[in-house]
């Protein structure tokens, strides 16, 4: 069996009958597409096997359905990663993207420096839980690496599946494991200690000569190891810090023309990147590596949401997307008080089916350059392989059709009504999924009327829905959820919390929305002269919570004309305050949306309306309030403290559609 090329033709068509079946495909890899597809259409009856009559005429939308596996954080044996092939294949994901190399220990045996394991490969404890400030560690000593040899076999069994593995090496940053190896590639002295909390080091490769021969002499081997076509560099969250600081980078700077540590770290990757060519191999780095300009031939792994995606896709490079907001399966997939611990942010189930791979922005042949979708297991948190599992199902499902379907036939509603059958196999397969929580109770309500219908759907097979109304968690004894019913509500708030039992003793974590009966927040006087636009004021303060940002002295005053940044403010560190009156055409329930990277509060007359507040990437919350037609007094706080920037707010009246607040609601005093 050849490696498979990406972009190979995987098509194949599929025709069952009364008379029989007929399986054709240009290439062998089409015939185990139509096999994979073929497996699950039997059906046992009596003591023989039944099809139904299909007719199937199918290809992948993309040829990159990825899914990155971190056995760096916590080493992740081989059958761990065979496990993670076979659940990959089951659903036609192709490429195994392994990360191998981080401050917390290199995983990953290099023959010529031997140290990178013998001494990079263990810490010497690992924080417990977050226990960043104050520090507390496990006393633990943790290890682990893969052999060459482990490694032939995982990529052989890969290959035996037609799933590329793409290693990743981590440069500039990301690489204190190496330097406590090897101190002198470091730009001070060292010595250096293979990490025991997450984050970002800045401690990272110097860009000496001693470096590139290290890196080249490593890169070397992996290229051995691996007969792909892509070595991922990595790239991502290198902090120039020791580059300002290092006479040895500012050399290089002055000797090559650079104009900052940026341009540096443009430089450092265009070597490693003639290197992979004159290997024969091409390079991928996360969306970084577009600082300073990107390599001539590289391509982008957009995770700070997609504008990277965009920005390299218009220059002409391939794309493959796999943003924190859709497909970071490290982010919580449920109400964090009822999930294991993890990393941070929501990315429930219906939101990685949502993801659309192709931005809208871009032309049909800058589109052409997205090369596919991928979901990252990212694994501090995740010890275990079953924590690794539940992290990763039932999301991986779902990332399989956004990168496998046609954008036209994808339809939630489809999806989980197929997600049953799904999950039965992931059984058979002992695969320790989340059980997926009971669908209804997304968001708490408002409602003008004294009754809600409460409509509530399990995911699960063979699953019975218990529920509650007084607040408490549901247990096998509860009342059981038989059809929609109506809900008597009032001012004080009904709160329905649920979960699905299945048959098996098996139970989802519990869901809970709270219905609240609510009247209306009467219209304040309309004034003459008021100006549309909403006053807007910016403070360069370093605010942690939404409402310090009123204890700080704007440093500039202006207008918007909508709710959103300007676009004119410092790339971190900063906060803004939106304030004015909200003109609303009429009497009606309003659902707001606010979304922000990092916090953010909606506030309207003296309620927070919308609470997204603290540290976080891009995450939206909702939120509602009854409003008469007319003026409401409304203040929109957000803060920056670093990384990525984003701020609007949507609406919505009833099931209506979310559409942005319109520029004429906003007004002001003139
Ligand atoms: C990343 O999550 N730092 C790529």
């Amino acid at each position: 069996r050849p490696v498979p090329a990406l972009g190979e033709d995987e098509s194949y068509s599929l025709e069952i009958d009364a008379e029989g079946g007929r399986l054709q495909a240009p290439t062998s890899l089409g015939v185990l597409r139509g096999l994979e597809t073929f497996g699950p259409l039997l059906r046992k009856e009596g003591s023989g096997l039944i099809v139904p009559g299909v007719r199937i005429d199918d290809q992948p939308r993309f040829p990159w359905r990825g899914l990155l596996l971190d056995g760096a954080r916590h080493f992740m044996p081989i059958e761990v990663v065979k496990r993670t092939l076979d659940g990959m294949a089951a659903v036609k994901l192709n490429v195994l993207h392994w990360h191998l190399t981080e401050d917390q220990g290199w995983r990953i045996e290099i023959l010529k420096y031997p140290r990178l394991t013998s001494v990079g490969s263990c810490r010497r404890e690992t924080m417990v839980e977050k226990k960043f400030d104050p520090y507390v560690g496990d006393s633990t000593r943790y290890c682990g690496f893969y052999t060459q040899a482990e490694i032939r076999d995982v990529v052989a069994y890969a290959r035996s599946r037609y799933v590329t593995v793409v290693p990743e090496i981590e440069m500039p940053g990301h690489s204190k494991a190496a330097l406590a190896a090897y101190p002198e590639l470091a730009c001070t002295p060292g010595p250096f200690e293979v990490r025991t909390t997450w984050g970002v080091d800045e401690d990272i490769f110097c860009p000496s000569e001693e470096t590139f021969a290290f890196l080249e002499g490593v890169l070397t081997e992996v290229i051995g190891l691996f007969p792909g076509t892509y070595i991922h560099i990595g790239g991502d969250e290198a902090p120039r810090t020791r580059w300002r600081a290092s006479p040895l980078a500012q050399e290089v700077i002055r000797r090559e023309g650079l104009r900052d540590e940026h341009e540096l770290q443009s430089w450092f990757i265009r070597r490693i990147e003639r290197f992979l060519l004159a290997n024969g191999r091409r390079l991928i780095g996360w969306d970084e590596i577009l600082e300073g300009g990107l390599a001539p031939e590289a391509t982008v792994m957009s995770w700070r949401g997609t504008s990277g995606g965009i920005e390299a896709a218009r220059q002409g490079h391939d794309v493959i997307m796999t943003p924190t907001s859709h497909l970071y399966f490290d982010y919580y997939q449920g109400e964090e008080r009822f999930e294991p611990l993890a990393n941070g942010g929501l990315l429930p189930l219906d939101r990685v089916y949502a993801f659309e791979p192709v931005p809208d922005s871009l032309t049909p042949e800058q589109a052409q350059h997205i090369l596919g979708a991928q979901g990252n297991v990212w694994t501090e948190y995740l010890k275990t392989p079953a924590a690794v599992e539940y992290m990763a199902y039932p999301r991986t499902l779902a990332l399989a059709e956004v990168a496998w379907s046609p954008r036209e036939a994808r339809s939630w509603q489809s999806f989980i009504a197929r997600l049953p059958f799904a999950l039965r196999a992931l059984d058979k397969a002992g695969v320790a999924y989340r059980v997926p929580h009971v669908e209804g109770l997304e968001a708490d309500r408002l409602t003008l009327t004294d009754r809600v219908t409460i409509r509530l759907q399990t995911l699960m097979p063979d699953a019975e829905i218990r529920y509650t109304t007084d607040g408490s968690d549901p247990t096998r004894a509860s009342t059981p959820y038989r059809r929609p019913f109506a809900l008597p509500v009032n001012a004080a708030g009904v709160r329905v919390t649920a979960r699905a039992f299945t048959k098996d003793g098996r139970v989802s974590a519990p869901r809970a929305a709270t219905f609240t009966r609510t009247t209306y927040r009467e219209a304040e006087p309309e004034a003459p002269g008021r100006a549309t636009g909403l006053r807007y004021e910016y403070y360069e303060d370093t605010v942690r919570r939404a409402a310090a940002i009123d204890r700080g002295q704007p440093v500039r005053t202006g207008v918007v004309d909508a709710i959103a940044r300007r676009g004119d403010e410092r790339p971190e560190q900063y906060a803004l305050r939106l304030s004015g009156w909200l003109r609303v055409p009429g009497d009606a329930l309003y659902e707001f949306a606010l979304s922000s990277d990092d916090g953010s509060t909606l506030q309207i007359g003296d309620r927070i309306v919308v609470d997204n507040d603290g540290f976080h990437g891009v995450e939206e919350r909702t939120g509602m309030i009854a409003l008469r037609a007319g003026l409401h007094a409304i203040t929109v706080r957000f803060f920056q403290g670093g990384g990525g920037h984003d701020l609007s707010l949507r609406y919505r009246v009833g099931a209506g559609a979310w559409a942005p607040v319109p520029a004429e609601w906003l007004v002001r005093r003139p």
